[in-house]
């Protein structure tokens, strides 16, 4: 029978994707592309809430098609694609504006998040209404899977609940997706303070893995990491937070157990552990930076694949558009 669809956006972050994004994210992406009917998109609508430098914007979608393109993505096996390049989404967005309640809206507590960062007065109408745009962006696939972390949670449930108004309202016409997605992912930590998630913006300099930074640099923060002043290595995230951060990326990075490498750690010292685990993160990056180098060497065949990619969601994303506007009165 045919595939489920899954679909995912990823913003174009400035310069690299970091390991947490790469563990927790486009490592799925990667091993979903083989049981489903994928979608992916580099989302530079939504990065444009907040100001953004033209030139930085452009180069930095760019930049994160490489990079998926170099973690794995084929362009064969899943749809991959620019969302400014699918216009169905804007449109589809401003139609879920005029169903969603603007009290709703205001229950978002990403918004709430986000805009008290940027302070109230900075904080766009786009920024308030990137939820909407995002129930758009899912609705236009009929996706049945939805990729995300824990933090979107509340968008999904907007998803559902503007999916089933609309069909409601005015026939059947969009497929309801998944609450949530139940797939066990990894969250990555800040290899300077565990406490803290690894994140581009939160992130402290040597805390933070950019995939795209010299392996040798990288090996250096990963031997600097901060662990304990105990010498057992066993996964305790509550005790041993350090520890079991690169137990974590070690297990993800190679396919084996925890479990597996606390046994082969017995008796080892951290600086056995952090020593392997470099070696590890070196061979992954290494390779993984110089394909992206690799798509961003040869602009005319990024454009072709990203070409490809938005010719076959604009085939999706339109006939479900002509659909709703028919059902609309347009
Ligand atoms: P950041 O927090 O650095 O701004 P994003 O919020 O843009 O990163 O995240 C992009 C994707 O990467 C999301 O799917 C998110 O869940 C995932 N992700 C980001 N940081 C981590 C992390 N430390 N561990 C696991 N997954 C992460
Ligand atoms: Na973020």
């Amino acid at each position: 029978g045919a595939r489920p669809r899954a679909l995912s956006g990823i913003q174009p972050t400035a310069g690299s994707f970091h390991l947490g994004n790469y563990l927790g994210a486009i490592r799925q992406y990667v091993a979903l592309q083989e049981t489903h009917d994928a979608f992916y998109m580099v989302v530079d609508l939504h990065a444009i809430t907040v100001p953004q430098d033209p030139a930085e914007l452009r180069a930095n979608t760019r930049l994160a098609a490489a990079q998926l393109l170099a973690a794995g993505l084929d362009p064969d096996r899943c749809t991959l694609f620019i969302q400014s390049h699918v216009p169905e989404h804007a449109q589809l967005g401003w139609v879920m504006n005029c169903l969603t309640g603007f009290g709703e809206a205001s229950r978002m507590t990403q918004f709430k998040d986000k805009s008290a960062k940027q302070g109230a007065d900075r904080a766009t109408v786009g920024l308030f209404t990137y939820p909407v745009l995002q129930v758009a962006d899912i609705l236009l696939y009929q996706a049945d899977a939805v990729p995300v972390g824990e933090d979107q949670r509340q968008h999904i449930e907007l998803t559902r609940d503007l999916a089933e108004r609309f069909n409601t309202r005015f026939g059947d016409t969009f497929s309801v997706p998944a609450p949530h997605i139940v797939k066990e992912v990894a969250k990555i930590y800040d290899l300077q303070d565990p406490a803290v998630k690894m994140s581009k913006s939160a992130s402290t300099p040597k805390g933070l893995i950019n995939l795209l930074d010299e392996p040798k640099a990288t090996a250096k923060k990963v031997k600097s990491a901060v662990t304990d002043t105990d010498t057992v290595i066993r996964f305790d995230p509550v005790e041993k937070p350090g520890v079991s951060n690169l137990l974590t990326i070690y297990s993800t990075l190679t396919g084996r157990t925890v479990a597996e490498l606390e046994k082969e750690y017995e008796g080892k010292m951290y600086g056995a552990l952090k020593t392997d685990l470099a070696e590890v993160m070196v061979e992954f990056v290494t390779p993984f930076r110089t394909r992206t180098q690799e798509f961003l060497d040869d602009p005319a065949a990024l454009d072709a694949i990203l070409a490809q990619g938005a010719h076959k969601a604009r085939a999706v994303a339109a006939k479900t558009l002509a659909a709703a506007y028919d059902r609309i009165g347009f």
